[in-house]
């Protein structure tokens, strides 16, 4: 998500910082822009789309020659993928240049306070506030500068800066979002990660957050936010420039499985304000008259997105006991659909470009419904074209089979409905505030869960040369059960399907023989024993099965089943989150194992723009 790359040295930086920008393409991006100091002036080119459009755009700039400067590869969070919203990201007064990673949570109430100063914005970011508060604070000391800013602003970042009156230095800073130093001869550089930089230095030094790094071509200091100079370790890296591009992971899906929690964090924390879920951020504009006038809410989807939804109507209509319909998006728009002014249309879409929901949102549209969107990728078409949107913060996801994208949209699930019911008050205070505890709880919890990776590795290995799987579950656990199954055959080609744990015995049990795999969720405490039930029926037709429960039904779980996965305990709400993870790391193994194309399985597409 987002990428940094900055230069000082003796050589011309443009060549060099667009060379970085391009081995950090794979963090994914829709925007790109150069800032230069030329020994006068910081002189910036920026362009929307891939790089090739920026390098074009510099062919037209000669003079954009210097041994300093900053880059970036911008992927869309606050303000749509425009040249204006692209990094750097100039100060009023075009005195400091900056390239932020991450998300300045308060930016909201600095820019009100900085616009009253009379402060004229030209972007939709929350990056800009960085820029003005610097060119508010600079009176020639930029430690103290910087660190005004650091004191100001909450939530996660690294930035990179330059500054018009420095034209031998360049300045660093992160926290809660990667960035290191690199060490080179005579040059140095700051990068978001090491790829960017690899093929001209491997000694690096890692920055802890709120330090402040002060880099010039033949030295490196770096401070703490007492302003005392610190001493910090170089790191000789010794990777190949391939696996850097995937963190080490060798597959992009396992990267992204590992980084679920970091996502649901940038989704659920800036979303949180003293105890209160809030949409703020996101524009939200349904009034408490709109919420009322809702007699029914209709998710529409098309696979993972789907699975979610299915999730979503066991907690709306829970939380509010307002009737929720589930429809997969090619199937809505030859459906007659009944919907009206009085519903509020939910869209679920990780790419926001599937051209079935969002067919299905302009006939919802066209009947008169309201459309509220959860979507990951900014400015994408279904955000375009929604009444609302509410953005998934997940980053770019990379790998065909979603995960950490699916996850984050059972978050803003879990915020929406809990958020809808308050200001319906239609659930009362207690029960609100642990929900909204369980919520800051939930990374902490999915970070448990992937703990368990080699265990489940090991698990994978009894089960790869299954030819049909079955997953059951009840209310939640069977929505989970669709995706876990989703998961399995999507990247294995393993046969697999999921079935509600009461109905397998009207059809699908049939099916069952000995030796078959039968994967039972029963995270729900409420539902364990009819889940039990359902288990001794596939016991006795010869199944193998994998349980995945809570520690709390140990004993009854080994007494029944042949492999046993057990996961923490949150609000019944939430635990989709939790069982969703063991699911997808199962698929991942079996697929590894199987030696699949797990990135890009055949026959499937990232994003389908086809009806
Ligand atoms: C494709 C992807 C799935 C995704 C579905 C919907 O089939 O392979 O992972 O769930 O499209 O995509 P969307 O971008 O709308 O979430």
């Amino acid at each position: 998500m987002c990428g940094i790359i900055g230069y000082i040295g003796y050589d011309n930086a443009t060549p060099l910082l667009i060379e970085g920008l391009k081995k950090l393409e794979y963090r994914g991006y829709d925007s790109a822009g150069v800032a230069v100091h030329t020994g006068n002036s910081l002189e910036v080119a920026k362009a929307k789309g891939k790089l090739y459009a920026l390098s074009e755009k510099l062919q037209k700039i000669p003079q954009l020659v210097g041994n300093l400067g900053i880059a970036h590869t911008r992927w869309a969070t606050h303000g749509e993928p425009s040249e204006q919203n692209s990094h750097p990201i100039l100060s009023m007064s075009g005195r400091f240049a900056v390239v932020h990673n991450g998300i300045i949570e308060n930016y909201i109430s600095i820019k009100e306070e900085l616009l009253k100063k009379g402060i004229k914005f030209l972007s939709d970011t929350d990056t800009e506030v960085v820029a003005q508060l610097l060119d508010i604070y600079y009176d020639g000391d930029i430690l103290s500068a910087v660190i005004k800013v650091i004191n100001k602003i909450e939530g996660s970042y690294a930035l990179g800066i330059t500054c018009a009156e420095r034209p031998d230095e360049l300045i660093a800073l992160k926290k809660a979002s990667p960035l290191i130093v690199g060490v080179g001869e005579g040059e140095n550089f700051i990068a978001s990660d090491a790829t960017a930089i690899v093929h001209r230095t491997k000694d690096i030094i890692r920055l802890e957050d709120e330090e402040v790094a002060i880099v010039k071509a033949d030295s490196i200091k770096i401070y703490n936010k007492n302003k005392k100079e610190i001493s910090k370790e170089i790191v000789h890296i010794d990777w190949d420039v391939a696996a850097a591009e995937k963190s080490g992971h060798e597959h992009f899906m396992i990267k992204e499985i590992m980084e679920q929690p970091k996502a649901i964090v940038n989704t659920i924390r800036p979303r949180i304000k003293d105890g209160k879920i809030v949409f703020e951020q996101d524009g939200f504009n349904l009034s408490l008259d709109d919420l009322k006038n809702i007699n029914k809410i209709c998710i529409l989807a098309c696979g993972s997105a789907y699975h979610v939804g299915c999730v979503a109507k066991y907690i709306f209509e829970k939380t509010l006991r307002t009737p929720v319909e589930v429809e997969v998006a090619s199937e809505f728009r030859y459906m007659k659909p009944i919907v009206d002014g009085n519903t509020l249309v939910v869209a679920i879409s990780q790419s926001g470009e599937t051209a079935d929901t969002l067919a299905a949102i302009k006939e919802a549209k066209d009947l008169g419904a309201r459309v509220l969107s959860i979507v990951n990728v900014v400015g994408s078409s279904i955000a375009t074209c929604s009444d609302n949107v509410i953005y998934t913060w997940a980053g770019p996801e990379i790998a065909v089979a979603t995960t950490k994208a699916y996850s984050t949209q059972l978050c803003v699930i879990y915020m929406l409905a809990n958020y809808m019911a308050e200001k319906l008050s239609r659930i009362n205070s207690d029960l609100y505030s642990s929900y909204v505890d369980n919520l800051l709880n939930l990374p902490s919890k999915v970070e448990e869960v992937l703990k368990n990776q080699e265990s489940i590795k090991a698990l994978a290995k009894n089960f790869y040369d299954c030819k049909n799987v079955f997953f059951i579950g009840r209310n939640t656990d069977y929505s989970v059960s669709l995706e876990g199954s989703l998961k399995l055959k999507e990247i294995s080609y393993i046969h697999s399907e999921a079935y509600p744990a009461g109905e397998l015995k009207h059809g699908t049990i049939s099916l069952i023989e000995k030796g078959t795999l039968v994967v039972a969720l029963a995270t729900n405490d409420a539902l364990f024993d009819k889940m039990i039930s359902n288990i001794k029926e596939v016991k006795a037709r010869g199944a193998t099965v994998l349980l995945l429960t809570t520690e709390k039904h140990r004993a009854e779980a080994e007494s029944v089943s042949d492999y046993c996965i057990y996961i923490p305990k949150i609000s019944d709400m939430m635990m989709p989150s939790l069982a969703v993870v063991p699911l997808q790391l199962f698929a991942y193994y079996i697929a590894y194992l199987k030696g699949c194309d797990i990135d890009k399985p055949r026959n499937l597409a990232k994003s389908v723009t086809v009806e």
